[in-house]
């Protein structure tokens, strides 16, 4: 069950929302929410959102998010507005403890607000209110769904700091259990199903409609896709990966107890058959190193899995119809040197592939996912517009 507080206090018009990939997590919200008006990113980890409120719950199938919270209160210093926002919350909710999860502040500035907070609580009557010190000054998503405390927020906002009480966390054990436990798994190759969702939403496809994925690989993004009643279509070379992906269907499907649609099969990403209306893939991730590559040999590496880039990418303009989106990942490496070779995508325009900007921000191409788990092999992402 995802963590929700009453209306009262989660319908707020501007919400503070906790990333868990950085920048690609805010083009996800910018490209499938729609009511958004306006986006601030005050920090790495935070945006600021001013949307419909109404429209927001029954659009919280973000997975890039780990949670909301309503944006109450700016506190610039006046102790006032810590009482206010306090009252408010009482005003609604019981509290016996709490925590606050801080993002980009200092150590002086949350010793302040916890003191302050702790003050206001007892002031509204809440005398034996006990105060939790998570680690690292967050209190983690499910940290917030397995304990029972309230979990407030802190960035730093418009020269003093953004505050407000989680209002929302989402439940994401079934998704991590699909992730570890499925009969193929893979992580050298995989991404993780959270990110799989992510993708998907980037690529604006809507229940029944043709998803690809020409390198499929073990198939999560065919399962998520499937399970976000999508109709899909796995290829992969290599037949051994083929056989992985309709193993771990079969058991998503099992698992979720509904009929999946999707089709796998062996082919070559560079001349494949039929129409999609998306494509969502990643064709190559690099082997694992036991140390950082050099510069050389990064670029090496880096060139020549571009070429199989190209000319799948080719094959997959001309699979899709006009105003179809394309999701590509392409991957970044970290050299010895401390120098960055990324995979770019360029001249797409003469393939009929435009830069997909979703409005409100403009965003620079390829988006890296941030807070991946290696040092050195990283990812990033194009999202492409068929025009
Ligand atoms: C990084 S894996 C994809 C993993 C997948 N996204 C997942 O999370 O389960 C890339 C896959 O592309 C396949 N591949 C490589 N070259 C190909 C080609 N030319 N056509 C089709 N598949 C190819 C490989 O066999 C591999 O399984």
């Amino acid at each position: 069950m995802p963590y929700t507080l009453p209306e009262a206090l989660s319908g707020a018009q501007r919400l503070a929302l906790v990333l868990a990939f950085g920048r690609l997590s805010v083009l996800e919200v910018c490209s499938a929410v729609r009511s958004v008006t306006k986006v601030e990113v005050p920090c790495e980890r935070i945006c600021v959102v001013e949307l419909d409120p109404s429209s927001f719950r029954s659009e919280t199938k973000l997975a890039g998010i780990h949670k909301f919270s309503p944006l109450l209160t700016h506190f610039q210093g006046d102790e006032a507005v810590i009482r206010r926002l306090v009252e408010q919350i009482t005003n609604e909710i019981d509290v016996s403890r709490f925590a606050l999860s801080a993002y980009d502040t200092e150590e002086a500035d949350y010793e302040l607000l916890v003191r302050l907070l702790l003050d206001a609580f007892r002031q509204a009557g809440f005398k034996k209110i006990r105060l939790l010190r998570p680690k690292g000054n967050e209190l983690l998503a499910d940290q917030v769904l397995s304990r029972d405390a309230l979990d407030l927020i802190a960035f730093p906002y418009k020269g003093g700091y953004g505050l407000g009480p989680t209002a929302w966390v989402p439940d994401v054990a079934p998704m991590r259990e699909r992730g570890v436990e499925k009969p193929a798994p893979h992580s050298e190759i995989s991404l993780s199903p959270r990110l799989a969702q992510l993708l998907l939403n980037l690529s604006g496809l809507s229940p029944g409609q043709r998803l690809l994925d020409p390198f499929c690989g073990p198939g999560t993004i065919i399962s998520e896709g499937a399970l976000m009643s999508l109709n899909c279509v796995g290829i992969d070379s290599n037949p051994v990966r083929v056989a992985q992906a309709k193993r771990n269907l079969a058991w998503v499907e099992k698992q979720s107890g509904k009929t999946l649609a999707y089709d796998i099969r062996t082919g070559d990403a560079r001349d494949f058959q039929g129409r999609f209306d998306g494509i969502v893939t990643e064709p190559i991730l690099l082997p694992r190193f036991h140390s950082t590559p050099s510069s050389q040999k990064a670029k090496h590496l880096v060139n020549k899995a571009s070429r199989v880039y190209s000319e799948s990418l080719y094959s997959m303009a001309e699979a899709v119809r006009k105003g179809c989106r394309i999701v590509i990942v392409v991957p970044t490496l970290k050299t010895a040197d401390g120098s960055e070779v990324l995979l770019r995508l360029e001249e797409t325009e003469s393939i009929g592939l435009k830069e997909f900007q979703p409005g409100h921000v403009r965003f620079e191409y390829p988006v890296r996912v941030a807070f991946g788990s290696t040092r050195w092999l990283g990812r990033a992402v194009y999202v492409f517009e068929r025009v």
